[in-house]
């Protein structure tokens, strides 16, 4: 089997450095954060696919949902040659794009593109060894960075699921969609997935779940600062936290110090206290409705095109064209 084509905008060096820079900014905030970003090394993208296999976790399921239902009419609509996948993981459900398109006749490339490089070369391989003839071009990139530098021939069709735009703040949010549609020629397509806003018990079910692989996750984190940064987090020694915000309409993810600790980062030559109970700021996933959604793509420069939802109205999928 020939290789697929890998395309590395975010060099290890590049990315230790961001990790450095990162790292030292949030934990030396009040209150303290760490970067979603770095939750996936291999343990994690691993631990995240587990998570999308949880009973709690309906998200992966209802998109899937979606997808299944729309993708002919997708492919029909786009007419796609290209299909760019932002933040692309295992591309799992990405398949039934893929299939549809190539029904369709129209796909030539697909274009995974993620910071995590074993979640990318895993999934390139595995669609290339399963969708002869089609190129497959992955790029191990930031999308909150390298969006400028994808390949891919127009029409094109930039799909970004899993609701990760919601792990995105506002302004991150309005940034990100106006660098995709700079990206884009007027009339291309963005595919995005958001999860959408309901009983608070079922949301944060889905972020703590029964067996703890949600909270294995959150910790894991810690386990990339030991590694990354010479740290010395004792990681059992942080509960993980899930809780609704209702106001902003995110779940907020945080690890909470079990007792007060000192930890050091010998690379960074960095030491920081944790009282007891006080909690580090992991991640947040925001949780959307039509016309938030409507809005955001049309302050981006994006129209939106059609709107989507599984049969029970958990999570919805908007196909947007480029204006
Ligand atoms: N799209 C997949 C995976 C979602 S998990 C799905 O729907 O199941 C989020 C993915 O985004 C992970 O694979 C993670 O490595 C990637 N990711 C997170 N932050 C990123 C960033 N700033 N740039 C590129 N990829 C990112
Ligand atoms: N994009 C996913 C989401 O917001 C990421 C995710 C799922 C996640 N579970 C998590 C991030 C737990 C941190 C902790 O649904």
């Amino acid at each position: 089997m020939t290789e697929p084509v890998l395309d590395v905008h975010l060099k290890p060096e590049d990315a230790a450095h961001a990790l450095r820079a990162d790292v030292r900014a949030g934990l030396t905030a009040d209150p303290k954060w760490v970067s979603p970003k770095w939750f996936y090394d291999a343990v994690g993208s691993a631990l995240f696919e587990d998570i999308t296999r949880l009973p709690e976790y309906y998200p992966t399921r209802a998109e899937r949902e979606v997808l299944a239902d729309r993708a002919s009419e997708i492919a029909e609509t786009t007419g796609a040659h290209a299909l760019v996948e932002l933040g692309s993981g295992s591309s799992e459900k990405t398949r039934l794009l893929l299939s549809a398109l190539r029904e369709h006749g129209t796909l030539q490339e697909f274009v995974p593109q993620d910071v995590s490089v074993s979640a990318l070369t895993e999934a390139a391989h595995a669609i290339m060894a399963d969708y002869p003839g089609l190129r497959v071009h992955g790029v191990v990139g930031d999308f909150t960075q390298h969006l400028s530098l994808l390949p891919g021939e127009s029409p094109r069709v930039v799909a970004f699921l899993g609701g990760t735009i919601g792990n995105l703040i506002p302004d991150e949010r309005e940034k990100f969609f106006r660098t995709v549609r700079d990206v884009l020629q007027p009339g291309e397509w963005l595919l995005l997935g958001t999860d959408l806003v309901k009983d608070p018990e079922t949301l944060v079910r889905a972020y703590d779940d029964a067996q703890g692989v949600t909270a294995e996750f959150n910790r894991n984190v810690l386990n990339v600062l030991n590694r990354e940064v010479g740290g010395d987090f004792d990681v059992d020694a942080f509960e993980h936290v899930a809780l609704w915000n209702a106001e902003q309409e995110w779940i907020e993810m945080r690890l909470r110090a079990k007792r007060a600790m000192r930890v050091t980062l010998a690379e960074l030559g960095l030491t920081v206290e944790f009282r007891e109970g006080e909690e580090l700021r992991t991640e947040v996933s925001a949780k959307f409705r039509e016309e938030g959604v409507r809005q955001e793509l049309e302050d981006g420069g994006f129209a939106l095109h059609r709107w989507w939802t599984d049969a029970e109205g958990r999570f919805a999928v908007s196909l947007a064209q480029a204006i």
